[in-house]
């Protein structure tokens, strides 16, 4: 029976930083409040004419290079994101030709914050099933450019970023070991962009109402991604049979060190084995778990054998884990 492994990981983030006093200075917040209720400090922005898919080449040639490969041997691109270049062609196609990736096929995932769970559960099946040998997955936003800079209640949340991974297949015993989806519909309301689209295309209307901007109901939100993630963590491992004490590393999505900390108090995990990043790079959505990842592994904080989960929630709403033995 095959398996997917992570075979190479890279990450990219943009140069330019907005911290939270800078924000304290141009709407009515400031760094203390946004570091308690959240344990964001500060976060990257894209400058002008650099776009998701600039974000993806990055941190993909980084990827590729950790795997030992070019990319034409890749078969298969996934993009897992909310920020596209454009709504079409897919950002997974832009980024096809940046690569020169000819003998690829192309596509985007769209779970939001949970893209990249969604994307690599996506991935697994095409390489278990024989179907892809060589997959470039990447995960990757430009939420500054959908934030409305003087909505306090959102622009202190969200910063740009993209995180790459090869997949292969493997014999092996290591490797994703499983992969859980879940969605609640019901609930898309939580968090979403509602201009712009076909239910509302742009207009003049869409724009003075500030349509195009991500709205969060924040409190909502918390109040389920807790409760939702302590019960998806602890499922996670359980199917997998491994106890908690087993788990070298917890990469969560990066929305609120809250929510971060009371999934790894659930798990009873030392803060020391939870990847955190939240404070350089605020919730990058899609970017936040393969950014992580690639810091932990290039940092040696994870090992050959060991366990390692990763979780992620998001608008949908939606929300996802994965086990993997490294
Ligand atoms: N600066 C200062 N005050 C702010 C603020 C800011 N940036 N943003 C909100 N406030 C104020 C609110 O207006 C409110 O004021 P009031 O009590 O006078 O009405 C107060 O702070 C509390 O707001 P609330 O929204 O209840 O705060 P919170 O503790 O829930 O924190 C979030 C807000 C957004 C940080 C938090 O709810 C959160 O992280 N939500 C989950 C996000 C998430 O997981 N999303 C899914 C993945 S994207």
């Amino acid at each position: 029976m095959l398996k997917s492994r992570i075979t190479g990981t890279g990450s990219y983030v943009p140069e330019k930083i907005i911290d939270n006093s800078y924000l304290g200075k141009k709407i009515d917040t400031s760094d203390e409040w946004i570091t308690e209720r959240t344990g964001i400090r500060e976060r990257r922005v894209v400058k002008t004419g650099q776009a998701n898919s600039d974000l993806c080449f990055e941190a993909s040639k980084k990827a590729l290079l950790a795997a030992g490969l070019k990319p034409k041997d890749i078969d298969m691109i996934v993009v897992a994101t909310m920020s596209g270049d454009m709504p079409m062609p897919s950002t997974a196609a832009i980024l096809q030709k940046k690569l020169g990736a000819k003998n690829a096929s192309a596509f985007d995932v769209n779970a939001a914050c949970s893209g990249f769970i969604y994307g690599l559960s996506v991935a697994d099946k095409f390489i278990k099933t024989g179907a892809s040998q060589k997959l470039l997955l990447v995960g990757a936003e430009v939420n500054s450019r959908f934030l409305d800079w003087e909505d306090r209640a959102t622009c202190v949340l969200f910063g740009d970023g993209a995180g790459a991974v090869v997949l292969e297949p493997t014999k092996g015993k290591r490797g994703i070991l499983s992969t859980h989806l879940h969605s609640d519909g019901n609930l898309w309301d939580f968090i979403c962009l509602p201009g712009g689209g076909s239910k509302n295309p742009p207009s003049e209307k869409t724009i003075k109402k500030g349509m195009h901007f991500i709205k969060m109901k924040g409190n909502e939100t918390f109040k389920v991604a807790v409760r939702t993630l302590e019960k998806l963590v602890v499922s996670t491992l359980r199917e997998n049979n491994v106890d908690p004490s087993e788990l070298a590393m917890l990469i969560p999505h990066q929305a609120n060190l809250r929510i971060i900390s009371a999934t790894a108090r659930r798990l009873n995990l030392p803060m020391s084995r939870v990847a955190v990043n939240l404070d350089k790079y605020g919730n990058t959505s899609s970017a936040s778990i393969p950014i992580a990842l690639d810091e932990v592994v290039r940092d040696g904080r994870i090992k050959r054998g060991d366990y390692v989960l990763l979780e992620a929630f998001g608008s949908g709403l939606t929300w996802g884990s994965a086990l993997i033995k490294w």
